[in-house]
């Protein structure tokens, strides 16, 4: 802890889900997050203070942003990368997941980056290594780096997370996505409303203390931010709703629903995002969206995380 009693570093190995982490330790990561931030914006997009360390994407999902953000983020700061994926790796000769975590750390790397379709599966290998985890989605669980890139973004436009009011729009049963921001937000004091239709509320969803309602046009008239979920077809067992279409109609953010809001109401999505479904491309591409904004923190996010779990402490006066 510094004077004024902060806390200065994060008092783990791994990073497994916002459920986890205090308020504290979150406004660390989110204020580091703005400090590195700059780096990207110089001519060189380099510090050195990662140098000698090494980081590994193991990814067994697909993933642009989350693969290509954990990347740079290393790299600008000058850690060693090496990217793995499920197609090139050895699993698809039969080789178990932690198996190939072992081999991999027996090449002596300091941070898995683990993207895997099991919940849990992070979890699962940061028991069992000396190495550093980081949760870059797992299954329908958390993708802790994507709430703080979220949080970051909010925080950039809004000033502040106490108190300001959220809604989750769309299929938050499938969304790692809306778990972390939800164990995140509310972590932070915000006011978080989730609207979906019933089929796509995972169980014990107000148990996390977020208000639940089905009418998006009542839901939208007094929120601050509306973050928008893609319908994740690939995790949907059929008949969760009746077709594309009609979910389109009653639960798709539009320029006509959006006559309801607040001036000003902000727009997010983590991506990747289904045009015309669950967001019209006009709002996507409006001047209230924050997706872009939101890709662009995610580097930043993850600099100051991977830098936390290294040890990292002061960051601020090192580069
Ligand atoms: N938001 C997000 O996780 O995107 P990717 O699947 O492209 O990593």
């Amino acid at each position: 802890m510094n004077a004024r009693g902060k806390v200065q570093r994060l008092q783990r190995k791994d990073l497994l889900g916002l459920e986890y982490l205090s308020r504290d330790e979150i406004e660390l990561i989110l204020e580091l997050g703005k400090s590195f931030k700059e780096i990207s914006e110089r001519p060189i997009k380099k510090v050195p203070t990662l140098r000698g360390k090494t980081v590994v994407n193991l990814f067994f999902e697909p993933s642009t942003r989350t693969a290509a953000s954990f990347d740079l983020a290393a790299k600008r700061l000058s850690a060693d990368t090496i990217n793995v994926s499920s197609s090139s790796s050895s699993v698809i000769k039969g080789e178990t997941l932690l198996d190939t975590a072992r081999n991999i750390e027996a090449m002596k790397v300091d941070v898995l980056v683990i993207r895997h379709r099991a919940e849990g599966a992070p979890h699962f290998l940061a028991s069992r290594l000396g190495a550093s985890v980081i949760n870059a989605g797992d299954g329908c669980h958390e993708h802790p780096t994507q709430g703080l890139l979220d949080m970051m973004t909010m925080l950039e436009h809004c000033g502040q997370l106490d108190g300001l009011r959220v809604l989750i729009v769309g299929d938050v049963a499938h969304s790692r996505v809306a778990r972390s921001n939800i164990w995140g937000l509310k972590r932070m004091g915000a006011r978080v409303t989730v609207c979906a239709p019933l089929t796509l509320v995972p169980y014990g969803l107000e148990s996390m203390g977020v208000d639940l309602v089905t009418g998006l046009d009542q839901a939208i008239v007094d929120k601050d931010v509306i973050m928008v979920l893609r319908i994740q077809l690939e995790r949907q067992r059929s008949g969760l709703f009746p077709s594309l279409r009609e979910y389109a109609r009653t639960f798709g953010v539009n320029r006509e629903r959006l006559k309801r809001a607040k001036e000003g109401l902000l727009i997010m999505h983590p991506g990747p995002i289904n045009r015309g479904i669950e967001l019209d491309p006009d709002v996507a591409d409006g001047p209230y969206s924050l997706i872009l904004d939101q890709v662009t923190n995610g580097v930043a996010v993850r600099m100051a995380v991977l830098y936390l779990l290294s040890g990292g402490e002061g960051a601020r006066d090192e580069h």
